[in-house]
């Protein structure tokens, strides 16, 4: 049950002044350059904040700073091709946001005349864009009215009302997200909460003595700042092994043995190692491909992806003849390819020996 933790008359009181504390506080001490907030444009806006969904700020800055090197604006993105954009999203993870961004990129050639639309509906509307993100858009790059509900800002709310409860609040907070909103300064507003939240009100020891909020925040006066927000419970994991062959070409180590991954399931278009979850079923592959050679372990990776733990052994098969395989290709290591972690880990681990 959804806690209607506070009454009208309570909530006014808590309002007030709520976003005049803190767009003066993120005066002084917000973060005002963050290369997005630069010259500011809704592209620039958009591409940072599909960064940063799920991915820290530190993070995000190098790719930041290539992608808009190399994508200087929405034509230029329009005109890439999904495989560039891979490559470069190469280790940030959750790959499919680099996807989103490709189809977004195509919608606003053909249908906006690479103007990024200004509604919130038509924003919504645009792949990889939820109610945070298009909120976030419409209030730092138009000034616009808009609330956003993201991890940090969640904590904020929770911890100034002392809101309980875990997953059955949702639009309880999102109301409460709107009625902080100012009547202006809405970019500076947004900004300035979310600053908050990732400096000031974060998850363990928050530093309270710095808040802006502290005279009114009810989990401080109630001394359960340790305690809200409630703690999910952890998602235990699945853990999954994978077995990666490493396969150098018989006449050239600068070629490893690859293939495209398909466009669902993990690591959607990457390029990846001969991938399998077994020993039998890589000896399988080994044996109908004619493929002969001593095998041995190379290397030994984990690697956390949101729902599974893998679990990867590398196994190098040391090659004794010239050998093609249907469905695969010999990729040179020093190409620009875009892949996981943990191939990536693997080449750079290729060139280093090789160098
Ligand atoms: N997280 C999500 N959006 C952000 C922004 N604009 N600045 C800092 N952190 C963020």
């Amino acid at each position: 049950m959804a806690p209607p933790v506070i009454g009208i008359e309570q909530n006014k009181l808590l309002l007030n002044n709520f976003a005049e504390d803190l767009i003066s506080w993120h005066k002084k001490n917000g973060r005002h350059n963050l290369p997005w907030q630069i010259k500011i444009s809704p592209y620039k806006v958009w591409i940072s904040e599909i960064m940063l969904q799920q991915t820290q700020v530190k993070t995000v800055l190098p790719y930041y700073k290539e992608f808009l090197i190399k994508y200087p604006n929405i034509k230029s993105l329009s005109n890439s091709k999904l495989d560039d954009l891979l490559e470069l999203w190469t280790g940030l993870g959750y790959y499919r946001r680099a996807e989103n961004i490709y189809k977004t990129s195509q919608i606003l050639k053909n249908k906006y005349n690479y103007i990024f639309p200004k509604k919130y509906e038509d924003i919504l509307d645009l792949p990889g864009i939820g109610k945070s993100t298009a909120g976030a858009i419409l209030s730092i790059a138009y000034n616009k009215k808009y609330p956003i509900l993201d991890g940090n800002v969640k904590r904020v709310i929770k911890r100034y009302f002392a809101i309980k409860g875990i997953n059955d609040n949702e639009n309880n907070l999102w109301n409460i997200s709107e009625s902080l909103l100012p009547a202006n300064n809405n970019n500076i507003f947004t900004q300035s909460i979310m600053d908050l939240g990732a400096l000031v009100c974060v998850k363990k020891n928050p530093l309270c003595n710095e808040c802006p909020l502290n005279k009114k925040c009810k989990s401080l006066k109630l001394k359960l700042t340790d305690k809200i927000p409630e703690k999910k419970q952890k998602l235990v994991k699945k853990h999954v092994n994978l077995y990666l062959l490493l396969i150098q070409k018989y006449e050239s180590e600068k070629f490893v043995l690859m293939k495209k991954n398909p466009s669902d399931g993990i690591w959607a278009n990457l390029w990846n190692l001969p991938s399998f979850n077994g020993v039998n079923e890589y000896k399988k592959f080994l044996l109908s491909n004619n493929i002969s050679g001593t095998s041995s372990q190379y290397d030994y990776i984990e690697h956390n992806l949101s729902h599974l733990k893998l679990k990867i052994d590398i196994i190098k098969v040391e090659l004794k003849k010239c050998t093609e395989v249907d469905n695969y290709c010999w990729k040179n290591i020093y190409d620009k390819i875009g892949s996981s972690k943990p191939i990536m880990m693997i080449i750079d681990k290729l060139k280093r020996e090789q160098k």
